[in-house]
């Protein structure tokens, strides 16, 4: 599954708003396109955020824009992936030392692959055979620049030849469990079940979810932040004794801040007050639209990272 490429100075972003039912690249030949994309979540997980955002730095170096101000509005694209800062803080300094930016954000696509199959390699030491797999959102190949965190723990597992089955949340309101997770695991013949996010704890009480792994926007002391919907998820785990794992990348981890310090992206209120263009409450509806929200540390089992399983901070 590609989720981008670079190629003649453009960097063609496989359209997630269209997924699953149309496969379609969006040519970014601007740094202006990439965080467009970046806002409307053509492109979305904060892996996959982090390397196009060196590829908007990349974009911007060709433009002979001044890469600090490039920089500080690429930032501003989303808030909660710590990710995008990251990689535009990588680039930068890597430019300081010599490098150029295209040569840098090309080597953090391929080393992000890498160090997901990491992740993945790490990930399949907590999974059984036989073992059903609840995930929430995508945190799968779509999300980074491929294979995936959680999803890549549950690639491995499969690849390991571990008979493993997967229940998607479907991820209201932006759908990703249904429209990418479902999608990617039918595309690799991974047995999945889908289920409304309100299903989780009913599957869980049943004795039907063994474990829970899903990704992280931000790691930090207290907590992690993902998707809206994580924080319900961990807590029916808890309570029905499931182990929660959380599979990131030590680009996600910030360990200067506290996980409450963080900020919530609060998203448009079309995306919850309309289904497919059509509005399912009244127009004038109060909304509120929290894109994450936080996991508190002791609901977590461990953290799943390229240098081996983490204890939360
Ligand atoms: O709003 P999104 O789709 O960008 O949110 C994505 C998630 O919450 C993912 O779980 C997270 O970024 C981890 S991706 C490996």
């Amino acid at each position: 599954m590609e989720t981008l490429y670079w190629k003649d100075n453009t960097l063609f972003l496989l359209d997630q708003t269209l997924l699953p039912h149309e496969i379609e690249f969006y040519e970014c030949k601007t740094y202006h396109e990439v965080i467009n994309a970046i806002k409307t979540m053509k492109v979305r997980g904060a892996p996959a955020i982090g390397v196009s955002a060196a590829y908007a730095m990349a974009l911007a170096e060709l433009a002979g824009v001044d890469l600090n101000k490039a920089g500080d509005e690429i930032k501003s694209a989303r808030p909660t992936a710590i990710n995008l800062f990251w990689a535009v803080d990588q680039v930068l300094k890597a430019v300081n030392d010599g490098k150029s930016a295209v040569d840098t954000a090309i080597m953090m696509e391929k080393e992000d692959i890498a160090i997901n199959k990491k992740i993945g390699e790490y990930g399949n030491t907590v999974i059984s055979d036989g073992d059903t797999i609840l995930t929430h959102c995508n945190a799968g190949a779509l999300a980074c620049a491929g294979y995936g965190t959680a999803l890549g723990v549950i690639r491995a597992a499969h690849d390991a030849d571990k008979n493993i089955d997967v229940i998607c949340d479907e991820t209201r309101p932006v759908l990703q469990g249904a429209r990418l997770s479902v999608f990617e695991m039918q595309e690799e013949n991974i047995p999945v079940r889908l289920i409304v996010d309100g299903a989780a704890g009913h599957m869980m009480q049943k004795g039907e979810v063994d474990k829970v792994v899903i990704g992280a926007d931000r790691v930090a002391k207290g907590g992690v932040a993902n998707k809206i919907g994580s924080l319900m998820v961990a807590l029916a785990a808890k309570r029905y004794d499931i182990p929660f794992y959380v599979a990131a990348p030590i680009s996600t981890f910030d360990f200067e801040n506290e996980i409450f310090d963080t900020t919530i992206e609060e998203r448009n209120s079309d995306e919850v007050l309309k289904i497919n263009g059509g509005y399912i409450s009244r127009k004038d509806t109060n909304v509120e639209n929290p894109a994450f929200d936080i996991v508190e540390s002791d609901l977590i089992t461990g953290i799943i990272t390229e240098e081996g399983i983490k204890k939360p901070l």
